[in-house]
This record gives C-alpha cells, sequence and structure tokens, in this order.
C-alpha cells in the first residue's frame, strides 16, 4: 500500500494520537484496552511511517522516547524555582504541633490539609514549553539538578505533550515498583553484580545511566504531585491543582485525600500505617500539605522547606527476636560473611530468619552475642539488619563468637588483608567459589573458551566432573556428550576450544586464575615483567611493588594466592595439561608509544578509557582529554563526540580501535 506525502502525514498524526491514549490507559490508568500485541503493532507502523518520512518526526512521537545513543553525562541545570525538601514529624504530637503553629502563623482557627502518601523514590522536575515536555530536572541540592531529559523521556506515564501551551512545571517522585526491583536484582545476581539494597536506590541508580535504552528497559514510574504554571499555582487550592494535573493525563496517586482538620489527617495516617504493605511500591510515610494556596504564601518557606507542608515518618518496622546461632558464609569471591541465623519472626510483611553481621568488627562493636535477643529492622524495607543488642535480657548464656580459622566451605586457612576487615578464603578451587571461579576463568577477557556457558558449568558441577579450573583440561568428551543440551558437534567444537587456550598469552592465565585485585590490565603487566608464571609465583612482596603500578594490596594479594597449597596444586595439572606459562618476547615493548600523544573519543569495544589510558602510558604514551595540534592521534570509537569533528578539522591523525590494537601490538 503506497500512501502520498499529505496521507502519510495525516496517518502518523492518527497513529501518534492513537497510540498516545493506549500508553494513559496502560501506564497512568492501569486499564489498558488492547492487547500488547497490538499496542505493539500500532507502534511498529508508526516507526515504519516516520522512517519513509523522517520529517514528520516531532519530537512528542512515541517513537521518541528512547533516545538511539548513549549520552556522554549530565549537564547540570538551575531550578527556576529552588526544589525544597519537607520537615520530618516523627510522632503524632509533631504533627499537632504543627497544626498549631500553622493556625498561629495565619490567624486561622480552621485549617483543611491534603494528606498524600509519600513515595519512596527522587523528586523530579519535569518542564513543558508549547506543550511539548522540553526538560526533566533532578533535585540536586534543591538549587542545582541534573538534566536528565534522555531518561525521563523513557517513563510512559509521562506524556511528551500536553494540552497547555505555557511554561508548565510538573513536579513528582520517580520510583520503581517492588516488582520491577526484584527483577533488576534477579538480572543482577545472575551477572553477579552487587546487588542495590532497596527500590529508592535502584531507581536513582537508573536515572543516573547514561544509555535509556537500559533505562527505559528498567521500568521507571511516576507519581505527580504539584504543577506551577509560569511560576505560580493554577488554582486556588492544592487539592484542585491535583485534579487538574490529573485532567492534563498525569499519573497522580490515587489516595491522595482531602482533610477538614488535623484529627483527619492522623486518622489517615493510622489507616495507611498497616495498609501501605499491600502497595506494589514504597511509600515512607505520609506528606500533609495545607490545601489553600493562600494561606501556603502566607507561611512562606524557609531556605529548606516550606511552612506550610510536613512529612509524617512511618515508625521503622522494628521487631524484637534472638540470636540462635552465628554461622558463616563463604561468597563467591571468597569474602567471608559471619550471619546471624535468628528464630523466625514476622517483619514488614515477610519472615525473616537470618541477617547479615557484615565483619567480625561490627559484631564486636555492636557487642553481638549467640543467644542474645536483638531489635531488627527491615531497613529500606528490603535487607534485615540488627540495631542493637536488648542487654537487660541478657542470661549469662550467651555466647561470644570466634571467627574460624579455617574456611567451613573447603577447610583452606582463612587470610585477612592488612586494613581490611573482612576474611577471605584464598584457595581457587574452594567449592563454594567454584563456580563463580570457573566462569570467569573461561571468560572471553581470560581463557576465551567458547561453548563453556552458566548452565554446562552448573551441569558439570553437580557430576562431580570440575573440582577445580583444571579440571576442564582432563574433560572426558564421551561424558560431555551425553548432558543435557550437548551433541557431538557441540562437544568437538568446544574440545577444540579448550585445546586452543592451553596456547593462550600468559597473561589471559595470570588473569583467569582470578588472583583477587588482579584484573586484565594489571595481569598484563605482570606477564610482561616476570616472562613466565614460574617467576611470577617466586616473587616476594617488596619486589612487586618494586613495579610502579603495584600498589602494597595487590602484592599482598598476589603473594597470598600462590602461597596456597591447594592453588600450587591446581597451577602443576595446568602445567601437566600442556598450557603456556611464558611471555613471548615480542609484546609490550614498553616504550613502543614514547612520546606520543593520544586523544579518545566514543566507545572502545575492548577496553575501558581508563583501561585504554594504562596502556598508552605503560608504553610511554600519553593521553590527553582534548584534541590540539599536539596530539598525534585521535582513537575514535563508537558513538565519538565532538572530538572527532575537532580532529578533523585540526588535520590530526585519526585512527580507529582496531588500528590502535595494531599499535599497541595487539592485532597484525
Ligand atoms: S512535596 C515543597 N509530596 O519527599 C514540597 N514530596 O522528604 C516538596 N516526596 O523531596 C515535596 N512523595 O522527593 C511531596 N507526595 C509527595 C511526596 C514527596 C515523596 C519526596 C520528595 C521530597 C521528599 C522530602
Amino acid at each position: 500500500m503506497s500512501l502520498s506525502r499529505e496521507e502519510a502525514k495525516e496517518k502518523i498524526e492518527k497513529l501518534k494520537k492513537e497510540i498516545r491514549f493506549h500508553e494513559y490507559k496502560y501506564y497512568v490508568e492501569n486499564a489498558p484496552v488492547i492487547s500488547d500485541f497490538e499496542f505493539d503493532k500500532l507502534l511498529k507502523e508508526l516507526e515504519r511511517l516516520e522512517s519513509i518520512y523522517p520529517e514528520f518526526i516531532t519530537p512528542d512521537s512515541p517513537t521518541q522516547r528512547i533516545g538511539e545513543q548513549p549520552i556522554e553525562g549530565f549537564e547540570s541545570v538551575e531550578h527556576k524555582n529552588p526544589m525544597l525538601s519537607l520537615q520530618n514529624a516523627y510522632s503524632f504530637e509533631e504533627l499537632f504541633d504543627f497544626d498549631a503553629k500553622v493556625k498561629k502563623n495565619t490567624g486561622i482557627s480552621s485549617v483543611e490539609y491534603v494528606t498524600e502518601l509519600k513515595i519512596d523514590g527522587l523528586s523530579i522536575a519535569l518542564i513543558y514549553e508549547n506543550g511539548i515536555l522540553s526538560r526533566g530536572i533532578t533535585r540536586g541540592d534543591g538549587k542545582r539538578g541534573d538534566d536528565v531529559t534522555h531518561n525521563v523521556k523513557t517513563i510512559r506515564s509521562i506524556p511528551l505533550r500536553i494540552d497547555d501551551m505555557r511554561r508548565v512545571e510538573v513536579r513528582g517522585e520517580v520510583f520503581l515498583s517492588k516488582e520491577a526491583f526484584e527483577k533488576i536484582n534477579r538480572e543482577k545476581e545472575l551477572k553477579g553484580e552487587p546487588l542495590f539494597a532497596n527500590p529508592r536506590n535502584a531507581a536513582a541508580g537508573t536515572m543516573r545511566l547514561l544509555d535509556p535504552k537500559e533505562v527505559a528497559r528498567r521500568g521507571l514510574d511516576i507519581f505527580v504531585y504539584y504543577i506551577f504554571i509560569n511560576d505560580t499555582e493554577p488554582f486556588d487550592t492544592h487539592y484542585e491543582n491535583l485534579k487538574f494535573l490529573k485532567a492534563l493525563g498525569f499519573k497522580v496517586n490515587p489516595n491522595s485525600r482531602l482533610n477538614k482538620n488535623i484529627n483527619e489527617v492522623i486518622n489517615f495516617c493510622k489507616e495507611w500505617e498497616p495498609k501501605r504493605e499491600e502497595l506494589d511500591y514504597d511509600v515512607d510515610g505520609i506528606v500533609v500539605k495545607v490545601n489553600d494556596i493562600n494561606l501556603q504564601k502566607k507561611l512562606g518557606a524557609t531556605s529548606k522547606f516550606p511552612k506550610w507542608a510536613i512529612a509524617y515518618k512511618f515508625p521503622p518496622k522494628q521487631v524484637r527476636t534472638r540470636i540462635k546461632d552465628i554461622i558463616v558464609q563463604v561468597g563467591r569471591t571468597g569474602a567471608i560473611t559471619p550471619v546471624a541465623v535468628l528464630e523466625p519472626v514476622e517483619v514488614a510483611g515477610s519472615t525473616v530468619s537470618r541477617a547479615t553481621l557484615h565483619n567480625e568488627d561490627e559484631i564486636r562493636r555492636k557487642d553481638i552475642r549467640i543467644g542474645d535477643w536483638v531489635w531488627l529492622v527491615k531497613s529500606g524495607d528490603v535487607i534485615p539488619k540488627i540495631t542493637g543488642v536488648i542487654k537487660e535480657r541478657r542470661t549469662g548464656d550467651e555466647k561470644e563468637f570466634k571467627m574460624p580459622e579455617y574456611c567451613p566451605s573447603c577447610g583452606a586457612k582463612l587470610y585477612k588483608p592488612e586494613g581490611e576487615a573482612i576474611w577471605r578464603c584464598p584457595n581457587v578451587s574452594c567449592p563454594a567459589k567454584l563456580k563463580g571461579s570457573i566462569l570467569h576463568f573461561v571468560s572471553r577477557d581470560a581463557m576465551n573458551i567458547e561453548g563453556m556457558g552458566e548452565s554446562l558449568v552448573q551441569q558439570l558441577l553437580d557430576k562431580k566432573m570440575l573440582k577445580d579450573i583444571a579440571d576442564i583440561y582432563y574433560l572426558d568428551p564421551e561424558k560431555i556428550e551425553k548432558l543435557e543440551r550437548m551433541g557431538k558437534k557441540s562437544t568437538e567444537n568446544l574440545m577444540r576450544e579448550i585445546e586452543n587456550s592451553k596456547k593462550n598469552e600468559l597473561y589471559r592465565l595470570i588473569y583467569g586464575l582470578g588472583i583477587r585485585l588482579v584484573g586484565e590490565y594489571t595481569a598484563k603487566l605482570l606477564a610482561s615483567h616476570f616472562k613466565s608464571l614460574d617467576s611470577l609465583m617466586k616473587v616476594g612482596k617488596e619486589e612487586l611493588t618494586e613495579i610502579n603500578e603495584i600498589g602494597d594490596k595487590v602484592a599482598e594479594s598476589i603473594v597470598v594466592f600462590f602461597k596456597e597449597e591447594r592453588n600450587l596444586k591446581v597451577i602443576d595439572k595446568l602445567r601437566k595439561a600442556g598450557l603456556n606459562f611464558y611471555q613471548e618476547e615480542v609484546q609490550t615493548s614498553s616504550d613502543k608509544l614514547q612520546n606520543l600523544q593520544f586523544v579518545f573519543t566514543g566507545e572502545l569495544n575492548k577496553y575501558s578509557r581508563s583501561e585504554a589510558k594504562k596502556i598508552v602510558e605503560s608504553m610511554g604514551g600519553r593521553v590527553s582529554s582534548s584534541v590540539s595540534k599536539k596530539t598525534d592521534y585521535v582513537v575514535v570509537g563508537k558513538n565519538p563526540g565532538s572530538k572527532f569533528e575537532k580532529a578533523k578539522s585540526l588535520g590530526v591523525k585519526i585512527i580507529d580501535e582496531k588500528e590502535f590494537l595494531k599499535l599497541i601490538g595487539e592485532e597484525k
């Protein structure tokens, strides 16, 4: 079907309207009228037409929510009207005091208040000009915040256009639902990344991402609670302003209420304290606002908060329980964490039977003993935390906790790096660490053994076919072929990959061993310095720290690693399997880039900016952040910035990643 230009334009307008309507139904009202499939079909059709007629793409088109490219950073911008914070009340008495002050300062004997749920997220200002969302700014310090327009546009409950042509500023709270938060953490856990402690941190972390595609995937949401039009509120009461926001198409929390007096406010707080558990987002209190805007103006504000509003904070969910035992857990990286085993208790809607005690020092500081009665809170509604010991309940039978000397999982002697609080297991083959160690060993930047994915490794562990990383080189192809999702062909490929990896450069092996604090870059330094694994194994701390970039902590970690009997056994097995233990001479003559000046722009595939910088410097070159006539090479990666243009205009030599890798001798 081919359309005329005019027809296409009309069709595009019609589609935009339709999609906008369905976005509203789905994301604001939570009441979709068509299926996701039908919705996607509309969006795809719009994308298709816009790609044929790009001149009809407008900034408020639903296709423009997700920017194509990551941004380089956030620009700091000033708030036209400062974004204030709120004073807190922790008891109903403080709410009565607040009410009394309001009455005294306005001379009015009966004051109406609007109560709203206090959403636990981050506040944001949205600016609309000529009906189009032009900017999203974080609160920052209240006076200046970061321009996060790219990210707020991905939030589908935020309209990209409104039917009001004036300068409209809307404020609200961006948050993640508990469900979205748990999904993000599940994914992080799979990747072995540190988890977010609560939905608020996750929302704030998401807002700081540079890639709008990833932001869109995480599913931020918003409730708005404030509107300025040309710098003042459009209606005489806050409650009417909220209704107006809703009429404009914004998502306003449906649980707000207009109260005749402070007693009704207090009832609202009492009602919501237990009820908030039923919501799919975190609420940490109730915001109480004077309804009459003229009264608000009369009351004014301090430099930090308005005098016409207050936040009633819910009491922390604290419960008492008893510590039955203190055990230790071995993490994937070998960190040993003491954990309190508790008499199970209900707190904030879930049963808690364990709480981390972080480390030995923390236990001493809080004087926590086995058998103690303790206070437990769920901080940020997620991680249970012991806040204190109820010493009055001690009977004298409580026992002090002693850190074990040996790893509970493998029996290796634990060690604690100087100046650190955490004990560690030094054994690479410790079963508790093994899966992570193996996945690291075979990963692309280490031994690069393709085909050894997570599910295969798990099967090999379950079948006890891998007890340490060296076992990879002693696998029996006949047994592998019989595993789930494996066949003759894939087994052959895998065996070839394993065989080929024996010839890898030395640094890959050093990195792959998973020595704590030894990343790819340090592994390269060590390989080019010591030339063989055997000399590295014999080296002492002093000799290591003589290398410019190796500090005390890294040196100690290396020495401890090669002292551990179990590691030596694994290395011996690797040697017997025929792995390359030597650095070939050709690589990294460290004056290769002597006196050459580099500038990087855009992303490289293989190295981060700081790794690339270290490499250049280790070869005698320098890296500068701006292009000038003195620049010898501008290295251009994906999505280069303005430096690329500048290099062209100055006639500086421009090279791509491949050429850069050649220069540093990593590609031929
Ligand atoms: S009104 C000048 N209403 O709580 C009035 N704030 O502790 C400023 N918040 O910075 C805020 N829900 O991030 C308001 N319904 C609500 C809110 C709310 C959450 C946040 C907001 C503010 C913080 C103050």
